[in-house]
């Protein structure tokens, strides 16, 4: 057979599929088991250079280059890891995942992936409802910066009407959102051409939410700046601390100023899954519009995010400045076809992935993992609170918990520097993973509870290693 013909052989695959699905399995039971590290050693030049040398000799079997690429692979399943806020992916997606990527039905138009827009049309109505927007509509879309941006282009279409799409922009134009909120909004701003000066930043309080009292002195450093301020972005949660801005509070001053109500909830609006958290983003279903990526707390593979809007028309308002005027009171709209309304043309089935975990209708899954998480961050949090020598930054509200090392009668600069230390030395032994993130000018050890394999014990694990690495 061709090099081609090969390629496309049915049984080969059936043969290699067979061996990769035993391979990530025995992985699977590797990282639950603890095995291994969680992150193997870093060095990108040498990394590097392994690929040079591997992609130059003759190919071996697929299963065993998968086997050294996933050996070489920071390991998401083990439940020691407590890093980004990126999902261990539940498997069952995965191979929803495989699915997808071998039928490639790319989306754009409806032809190119009837069942994916008809299942991306159900996932976004069924999450439209969790924040309580019965008539929500919206789309899904390849991350949360990419999810906020396509948001806020469609505020600015609303607010200040289509001219910018259509004539290009001056930076007459602002967006409000607290000093915590995720780099992808003033990413997003400067990208839609309002410099830095387009983003007006609200303080945040002891908890690192956003001061809504602070909002008219925003609005009026604003007008300062020659700007009209046209939407609030609230992070529900913060990306730092897991804090949850008072949405009601912020949707109170939207409605009096005329502002369009953003939630970026990319990580925290997952609550809305748990009756029990959903005061958490109380508020919500008075908002414009609100993003959910299903990769991180929603046990997803990277990257599926849901943009969602309360009103169904404000769906097309991001790239279809006429929207409005095509799709009249009577005609239905053509949500079939996704390239209308993302910025993406060829889309993943992103769909597929995440209705395979919703089977049924039954989100018990997602809430299951939800409210877990959160169980543990609130015993973390505790467990720090008791062990002599540490400190939380602040109670968390999420599954995001950040804290440190103390040394009675040590210095800032000295404190931060053996966090510092400790991270550096638990990463190169691969026993945990975890991540920092610097809080009012100071360095704090940061953990995203993600694994729902991760237990108390694993935590007490972590803080065991923390103490002892950060001596000197
Ligand atoms: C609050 C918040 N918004 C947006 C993002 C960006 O999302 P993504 O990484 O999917 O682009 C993050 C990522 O951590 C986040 O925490």
């Amino acid at each position: 057979m061709s090099p081609l013909e090969t390629a496309f052989d049915p049984e080969r695959f059936r043969r290699e599929g067979h061996a990769v699905v035993d391979l990530l399995a025995g992985l699977l039971a590797d990282a639950q088991a603890r095995r291994g590290p969680v992150l193997p050693p870093v060095d990108p030049a040498g990394e590097l250079a392994h690929w040079r040398r591997k992609m130059a000799e003759p190919p071996g079997a697929l299963v065993d280059f998968l086997r050294e690429f996933a050996a070489r692979s920071i390991q998401l399943h083990h439940p020691r890891y407590v890093g980004h806020q990126v999902c261990a992916p539940a498997p069952e997606a995965a191979l929803a995942g495989l699915a997808s990527e071998l039928l490639n039905n790319a989306m754009g138009v409806y032809e190119m992936g009837p069942a994916a827009n008809a299942l991306e049309r159900w996932v976004v109505e069924a999450t439209a409802g969790l924040l309580g927007w019965p008539a929500g509509a919206g789309f899904l879309t390849s991350g949360g910066t990419l999810a906020n941006l396509t948001a806020l282009l469609a505020a600015r279409n609303r607010r200040l009407g289509p001219d910018a799409l259509e004539r290009g922009t001056a930076p007459d134009w602002a967006v409000i959102a607290s000093e915590e909120s995720h780099y992808c909004t003033a990413r997003a701003v400067q990208v839609m051409g309002g410099g830095r000066g387009g983003l007006v930043t609200v303080p945040t309080d002891a908890r690192f939410k956003l001061r809504p009292e602070l909002l008219p002195a925003a609005l009026a450093e604003a007008h300062r700046r020659g700007r009209r301020p046209f939407a609030v972005v609230a992070s529900a949660c913060s990306t730092s601390t897991g804090s949850y801005d008072d949405i009601g509070a912020i949707a109170d001053f939207c409605g009096r100023h005329g502002l369009w109500l953003h939630v970026d909830g990319a990580h925290g609006a997952a609550a809305a899954f748990c009756p029990e958290l959903r005061g958490r983003l109380a508020g919500i279903e008075r908002a414009d519009s609100a993003v959910v990526d299903f990769h991180k707390l929603l046990l997803n593979p990277a990257l599926a995010t849901a943009v969602l809007f309360r009103q169904p028309g404000d769906a097309w308002a991001a790239f279809n400045q006429e929207a409005q005027y095509l799709f009249g009171p009577s005609a239905e709209e053509p949500w079939w076809d996704s390239g209308r309304r993302t910025f993406e043309c060829t889309k993943l089935s992103l769909s597929l992935r995440i209705a395979a975990l919703w089977r049924g209708g039954n989100s018990e899954l997602f809430a299951e993992h939800v409210r877990r998480a959160h169980r543990l961050a609130r015993d973390f949090a505790a467990l720090i609170r008791e062990r002599p020598g540490f400190e939380v930054a602040v109670e968390p509200e999420s599954n995001i918990v950040c804290f440190r090392r103390t040394l009675p009668g040590a210095g800032p600069a000295a404190v931060d520097a053996l966090n510092a230390r400790a991270r550096a030395r638990i990463l190169a032994d691969g026993s945990h993973y975890l991540v920092e993130t610097t809080i009012g000018g100071r360095r704090w050890l940061r953990t995203a509870l993600m694994n729902p394999l991760t237990t108390l014990a694993d935590l007490a694990a972590l803080l065991d290693a923390v103490e002892r690495e950060s001596a000197a």
